[in-house]
């Protein structure tokens, strides 16, 4: 196992900057996930780590030696990338076995350490097929199985799971997160999954134009969101974002449009200034007129079964309501909102960033 460290790490395609000064710093046993929009510098960074890519600044250390001109193979790295390519004419055995015969390994320890992986990986079935016989969530863990056995200091994933079909991708990420609970390898895992990255993760690393935009704890960022993009980034049904104008209502602030209106404690905005107001779908309560906060007209309902998506209106703008299946709604209802206090999000309209904004106890208009 091993820590890793990234200090101002720089990378330069041409005259283009990739990736734009990063720290990061990654402890022994940890499993950290990469995400962000395509073409944020994801791959490259983790390309990076792997000795893929040259370093165009900044240091890089593993286990506190600094790794920059280190050759791949001697990084002790496994990586998984999208598109694992299997030997089609060696059987799984042999294909998990390729890397360790290659390494002159005894052959009984590569056939003890094939039968290990091939064990948690729950694949100890196949091992005499061909690849051209397996399904493709069969075929990814063997892909896997290569780089578990190696046994290296470290695994680097590049969206592993991309090519398979929804249940299989979910089944794949129990399989990879009791894989990491079991070795405790340190773990760089890319992905532009959010919800593949909430779960996986013991640390989220949001990156955007090859910046780090927010990183920590799964659940502090999804709570916590330090702008409007990852706001809107992390979390499904996605944040809903209200804006609203500041109102003059003796001497208290009031945020408001058409269909909303929210009493806040001073805001820093003069009347007249615009604040965008975050709000989960999950963190909206349907309530009495009394209590509203939002007046919303149903739009479209989208029943899942254990929840109902309620796409709304407020004024011209349009809201998603994760609702209890029960509720007996239909397009065109009018539907009242609150929100707890503390599941409120207030954004700059130009910045994105949070703005940390009290509200009174009693935040019903
Ligand atoms: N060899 C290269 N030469 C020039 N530019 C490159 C090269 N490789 C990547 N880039 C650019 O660097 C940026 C980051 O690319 P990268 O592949 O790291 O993105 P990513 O976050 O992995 O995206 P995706 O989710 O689509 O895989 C992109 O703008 C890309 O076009
Ligand atoms: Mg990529």
């Amino acid at each position: 196992m091993a820590s890793i460290k990234l200090e101002r790490l720089v990378k330069n395609y041409g005259s283009f900057r990739a990736i734009k000064g990063i720290d990061l710093s990654i402890e022994d046993g940890a499993f950290v996930t990469f995400v962000g929009p395509s073409g944020c510098g994801k791959s490259t960074l983790l390309r990076m780590v792997a000795g893929l890519e040259e370093i165009s600044g900044g240091t890089l250390k593993i286990d506190d030696e600094v790794v920059n001109e280190l050759e791949p193979r001697d990084r002790d790295i496994a990586m998984v990338f999208q598109d694992y390519a299997l030997y089609p004419h060696m059987s799984v055995a042999e294909n998990i076995g390729f890397g360790l015969k290659m390494r002159n390994m005894d052959a009984s320890e590569i056939d003890q350490r094939v039968k290990e992986a091939a064990d948690i990986l729950q694949i100890a079935p196949l091992l005499h097929r061909k690849p051209g016989q397996l399904s493709g969530g069969q075929r990814q863990r063997v892909a896997m199985g290569r780089a578990i056995v190696r046994r290296p200091k470290v695994y680097l994933f590049d969206e592993p799971l991309s090519n398979l079909d929804a249940k299989l991708r979910v089944d794949m990420r129990t399989q990879i997160k009791r894989l990491h609970q079991l070795l405790r390898t340190t773990t760089i895992y890319v992905t532009h999954d959010q919800v593949e990255a909430m779960t996986l993760a013991d640390h989220i690393v949001i990156l955007k134009d090859g910046m780090i935009m927010q990183q920590g704890q799964p659940v502090s960022v999804y709570e916590k969101p330090i702008s409007r993009f990852v706001g809107e980034f992390i979390g499904s049904p996605k944040m809903n974002i209200i804006s609203a104008t500041v109102a003059d209502a003796d001497a208290e602030t009031v945020l408001e449009n058409d269909s909303f209106s929210l009493k806040v404690a001073d805001c820093g905005k003069v009347p007249g200034e615009t604040i965008e107001v975050g709000i989960r779908p999950e963190h909206l309560i349907p309530c009495n007129k009394e209590e509203a906060l939002i007046t919303a007209r149903v739009d479209v309902l989208e029943p899942l079964g254990s929840d109902t998506h309620a796409i709304c209106l407020v004024g011209k703008q349009e809201l998603t309501a994760r609702l209890d299946p029960s509720l007996a709604l239909k397009p065109g209802d009018i539907l009242y909102l609150r929100a707890e206090p503390e599941k409120i999000h207030f954004f700059d309209p130009e910045s994105g960033a949070r703005l940390e904004i009290d509200l009174p106890q009693q935040i019903a208009a």
